[in-house]
């Protein structure tokens, strides 16, 4: 097991970057963040220090494809080992802008193995995604099933996880865990910490916690055609504070083994996006306006975990169920709505 160690953040202001960052700091880690606040905001940062009792040891604002910057950083710093967040991470926004998809997430990675080569770190925990599982009927996923991206997205995530396998091959000392979470939702319970989507919201999440608090009109559900229960979409959504403690965990159990190892973050159980609504109304105890409209370009039918593996290798399982999920993002939004302040 790994003991306390210095950890470099990547999108460390994010949402689920935030949450771990908390979780890390909660753990007796040193927590080093770099963000370029372009999904995010120095404001996370303050929440962090507040909710965690005492702030990172440094937050630095730059784009990892800024190679002078990214150097700096880990110049500045002793990193044991590196968690990596910063990405772009809607797939509708992905459909219409892929250049700046593999720009970002491909190039985004392959800089910091750069720069972690330079430096002599050999320790990484890597964002990967349930989308790269893509267009399947299988149900739940396991991690040695196929990969199938349908969206520029998901495909940025696998060739990531490629290129980490690859890498792996020939630098053996180097250790990667990669993350296949499925649908990260919810929030910190003290209602301090959340996701605050820079502009309208992508992800289904963010955009309810909005519509319930008058400053969207209603929710668009892309779809109520596809082969699931009520037709439409099913996804594994996660507490994010059950992800922040599996990145902890993962960042633990790096020297486990070297090279590159995979494992699903979920929780095994499945809703729909109209289930999704009637939690969410139940939690902010009014109904919640939505309109059924056609399928998003790029989206699955349903996606959900079997995360077994992960158990076994680390007794990691999710505690905090759908309604734990809904009330505490109801929480922050209501604490927080028009997100952090600047
Ligand atoms: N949805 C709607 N209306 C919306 C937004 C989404 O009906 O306004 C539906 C989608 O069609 C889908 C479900 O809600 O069926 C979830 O969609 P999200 O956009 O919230 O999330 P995705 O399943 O598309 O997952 C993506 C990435 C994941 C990532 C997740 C949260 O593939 O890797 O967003 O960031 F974890």
């Amino acid at each position: 097991m790994l003991g306390p160690s210095t950890v470099l953040v990547t999108g460390g202001a994010g949402f689920i970057g935030s949450h771990t960052a908390v979780e890390l700091l909660d753990h007796g880690h040193e927590v080093v963040i770099v963000d370029d606040y372009s999904n995010s905001s120095p404001g996370a940062v303050e929440r962090i220090a507040k909710v965690a009792g005492r702030p990172p040891a440094a937050a630095y604002e730059a784009d990892l494809l800024d190679r002078r910057a990214l150097t700096e950083v880990f110049d500045n710093h002793s990193f044991d080992a590196v968690v990596h967040f910063a990405a772009k991470k809607a797939v509708g926004e992905s459909v219409r802008l892929p250049v700046e998809y593999y720009d970002i997430n491909v190039g985004g990675t392959t800089a910091l193995l750069r720069a972690m080569r330079e430096h002599e770190v050999h320790r990484l925990v890597f964002s990967s995604s349930c989308s790269i599982y893509g267009d399947t009927t299988k149900v739940p996923l396991t991690e040695g099933d196929p990969a199938r991206p349908t969206n520029p997205y998901a495909t940025t995530k696998w060739l990531c996880e490629r290129i980490l396998t690859d890498v792996c091959r020939y630098v053996p000392e180097l250790s990667v865990l990669a993350l296949r979470y499925f649908n990260p939702v919810g929030a910190h319970p003290s209602g301090l910490l959340g996701e605050v989507p820079n502009g309208v919201p992508n992800n289904v999440m963010p955009y309810l916690a909005q519509v319930a608090d008058g400053r969207l009109d209603r929710l668009q559900v892309f779809g109520d055609d596809y082969p699931t229960p009520d037709g439409t979409g099913v996804r594994d959504y996660v507490h994010v504070m059950d992800v922040a403690e599996g990145h902890r965990m993962a960042l633990e159990h790096l020297d486990d083994k070297p090279g590159m190892s995979v494992f699903n973050i979920g929780t095994g159980r499945g809703t729909s996006v109209l289930e999704l609504v009637s939690a969410f109304s139940h939690a902010a105890g009014t109904p919640i306006p939505y309109e059924i409209t056609g399928r998003r370009p790029g989206d699955v039918a349903e996606l959900i975990a079997d995360a077994t593996a992960v158990a076994r290798a680390w007794g990691w399982t999710t505690s905090r169920d759908l309604a734990a999920m809904v009330e505490d993002a109801w929480r922050f939004q209501q604490m927080n709505p028009a997100g952090y302040p600047n």
